[in-house]
């Protein structure tokens, strides 16, 4: 098995690069790994194992057709997480957003195509059916974005859809909620706060902090993707949930006691532009269709997130001052 992963050095792309790398999927034991990844201020090659042969690192970005071309020929398929995965960011600007995620999928699918492929799989997100007061969303909810972030992966989730049903493409979407985990980036709610937290800092909660999100382990995502990769059908959707859903002040308050802060060191600011109120997905498609179980309980990879972030400052401080110095610059 040769397996193309884009976006591997970031979060969610990197856990699954170093879970394929560590045989945990039978299936695809031995399996030879390329990442493909521009290394935006997202991406790092430390959440990597640079030194494993089975693994070939590439930077590349995916809008440009000529390394994928080069690349893509030999590989079994291909899984794409690469994207701009922040909102807040793409509230400040959205072009980069529609590059990479609208552009940059395209080209990915075209080159795929070109060069035979024979499986894809598209990581997107719940985010795209826009915002749920009660109930949950299933595959057959319309789609209804409500940040550019979201409505640039509804905009790639249609265009997979039409290489599918046009090219006759083997290509299937994957709609998670939020991933908590080691080595994201700390501008996400989960590391920004325990980074924070860790140093004496306040956090910045946004508005009442009533909105609703749906906390899935990185490692049952992962294990999700690979499901559908395995058994999931062309041209079909699968949500991915299961997880934990908490309002942000009381994800907060359980962050500020495993931190052992206390709640003075929250700060309540103006809320996010057109912040969406709740998520929520039904995933009973993936769990009846291809068997998929969550194995992480949330208090338990909670705690252990917060003790990966306490013991690997190495991984988090140098991105965060990298990050410090550019907005110092601009
Ligand atoms: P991330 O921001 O941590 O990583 C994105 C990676 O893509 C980085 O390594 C970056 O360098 C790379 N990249 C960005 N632009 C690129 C380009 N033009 N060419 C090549 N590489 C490029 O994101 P993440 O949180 O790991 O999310 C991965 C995927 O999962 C995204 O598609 C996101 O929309 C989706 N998703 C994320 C979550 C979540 O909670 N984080 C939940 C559901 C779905
Ligand atoms: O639902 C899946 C999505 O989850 C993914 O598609 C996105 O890539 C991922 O970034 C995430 O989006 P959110 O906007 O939900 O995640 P974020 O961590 O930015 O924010 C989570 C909640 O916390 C949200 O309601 C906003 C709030 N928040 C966030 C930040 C960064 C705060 O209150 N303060 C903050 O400083």
């Amino acid at each position: 098995m040769k397996i193309l992963v884009t976006g591997g050095a970031g979060f969610i792309g990197s856990h699954y690069v170093r879970s394929l790398l560590a045989d945990e999927y039978p299936a695809y034991r031995g399996a030879q790994v390329t990442v493909v990844d521009k290394l935006t201020y997202a991406g790092t090659t430390t959440s990597l194992p640079m030194v494993e042969p089975r693994l070939q690192f590439v930077r590349a970005d995916i809008c440009d057709a000529q390394p994928l071309l080069d690349l893509l020929p030999g590989h079994d398929a291909v899984v794409h997480f690469a994207a701009e995965s922040h909102v807040d960011r793409s509230i400040g600007d959205a072009a980069e957003f529609v590059r990479t995620n609208v552009q940059g999928t395209h080209n990915l699918l075209e080159c795929a195509r070109l060069t035979g492929i024979p499986r894809v799989v598209v990581v997107s997100t719940d985010e795209v059916y826009g915002s749920i007061a009660t109930g949950s969303w299933t595959e057959e909810s319309p789609l209804e974005p409500n940040s550019p972030y979201s409505a640039s992966k509804a905009s790639a989730d249609l265009i997979a859809r039409s290489y599918w049903r046009t090219h006759t493409m083997d290509i299937s979407i994957t709609r998670c909620s939020n991933n908590y985990g080691p080595n994201q980036f700390p501008e996400k709610v989960i590391p920004l706060f325990v980074s924070n937290l860790m140093d004496g800092k306040s956090v910045p909660l946004y508005g009442d902090g009533s909105n609703v999100r749906e906390w899935l382990h990185v490692d049952d995502h992962c294990r999700a993707i690979q499901a559908v990769l395995e058994g999931g059908r062309a041209g079909e959707i699968y949500n991915v949930g299961g997880g934990e859903s908490l309002t942000n002040r009381e994800l907060t308050e359980r962050l500020v006691a495993l931190c052992g802060a206390d709640w003075s060191a929250v700060r309540h600011v103006e809320d996010r532009k057109g912040h969406d109120l709740r998520y929520s997905v039904n995933d009973s498609k993936i769990r009846e269709e291809l068997g998929f179980r969550n194995h992480v309980a949330f208090e338990q990879g909670l705690a252990d997130v917060v003790r990966w972030y306490r013991g690997n400052r190495s991984w988090w401080e140098p991105l965060r001052r990298r990050e410090e110095a550019v907005l110092a610059r601009t």
